[in-house]
């Protein structure tokens, strides 16, 4: 049988965001409508600011928005307010599918950035309905971040942390796909290929870049310096695995 196309509106909150970007580029590529939400497009997802407006209309929403905070007490606020804020909008406007992205073992971290994404989790499997959310692994953009945001003078502080990292551009594949259809619930994880030393990442990052700049490896004390140097972050064996290495991604970045 042949179902017709039909242009669906799908609005993407954190859409100029490192995998939300990538959301937009495949919606709009695969002749669908993409909403932006993001402050630089005029919707403030933690006051509700012109949301209501921007929903007028649309079929899904893909939570990919983030906060860059380190306290677990700012990210549990931001969060839980953005997701509220977005699930109470989406009921008004009649939206019938909410997408949200978490990160594999931040409900078993539960510290720092991570209690945050948790606390999201609990709010979304509260609704009795409508919802998908996905865990993955930690991004090969993440080395991005770290070189550009932790620094003292040349130096890059990397935390101890071991990773299976994943293309962003392809855990926006994937909550695409999961958009265009009916609400799944919790999805199986997704994962990177290949297990990895963060710290190592960022050396090859470096390199590869033309950027010659010494990396130290940190030991941050507490809970989430645990859960990233023991493996918390790491996917259970047998989970889901994407294609793309990160030996393979930062050739392309090189290129
Ligand atoms: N990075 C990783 O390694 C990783 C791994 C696994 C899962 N995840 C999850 O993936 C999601 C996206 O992460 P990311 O790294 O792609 O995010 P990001 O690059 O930091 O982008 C954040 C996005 O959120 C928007 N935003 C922030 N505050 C907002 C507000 N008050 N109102 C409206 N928009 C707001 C930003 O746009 P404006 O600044 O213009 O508002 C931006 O588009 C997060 O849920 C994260 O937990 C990330």
């Amino acid at each position: 049988m042949n179902i017709p196309f039909r242009e669906l509106r799908v609005a993407v909150a954190g859409g100029s965001g490192t995998v939300g970007r990538h959301v937009v580029d495949l919606l709009r590529a695969a002749g669908h409508e993409p909403v932006v939400l993001t402050r630089a497009s005029g919707v403030d997802l933690l006051d509700g600011t012109h949301l209501a407006g921007a929903l007028q209309g649309v079929e899904a929403v893909v939570d990919v928005s983030s906060t860059s905070t380190a306290s677990a007490k700012r990210s549990t606020r931001f969060f839980e307010t953005v997701t509220r804020n977005l699930l109470g909008a989406e009921r008004e406007a009649g939206v019938g599918h909410h997408v949200a992205l978490s990160v594999i073992g931040a409900e078993r971290v539960g510290a720092s950035y991570y209690a945050g994404k948790a606390a999201q989790e609990r709010v979304i499997m509260a609704e009795p309905g409508g919802w998908s959310l996905l865990r993955v692994a930690q991004f090969h953009e993440l080395t991005e971040f770290l070189v550009d945001n932790y620094h003292v003078g040349p130096l890059r502080v990397v935390p101890q942390m071991r990773a299976q990292p994943i293309a962003a551009a392809e855990v926006a594949a994937e909550l695409v796909s999961i958009a265009l259809g009916a609400p799944r619930g919790l999805v199986r994880d997704l994962a990177g290929p290949r297990e990895e030393r963060v710290s190592d990442m960022v050396r090859r990052y470096l390199r590869a870049t033309g950027k010659s700049r010494p990396v130290l490896e940190v030991f941050v004390p507490g809970a989430w310096g645990r859960g990233m140097r023991s493996g918390t972050f790491l996917p259970a064996p047998g989970t889901r695995q994407s294609r793309q290495s990160f030996e393979v991604w930062l050739d392309d970045v090189a290129r």
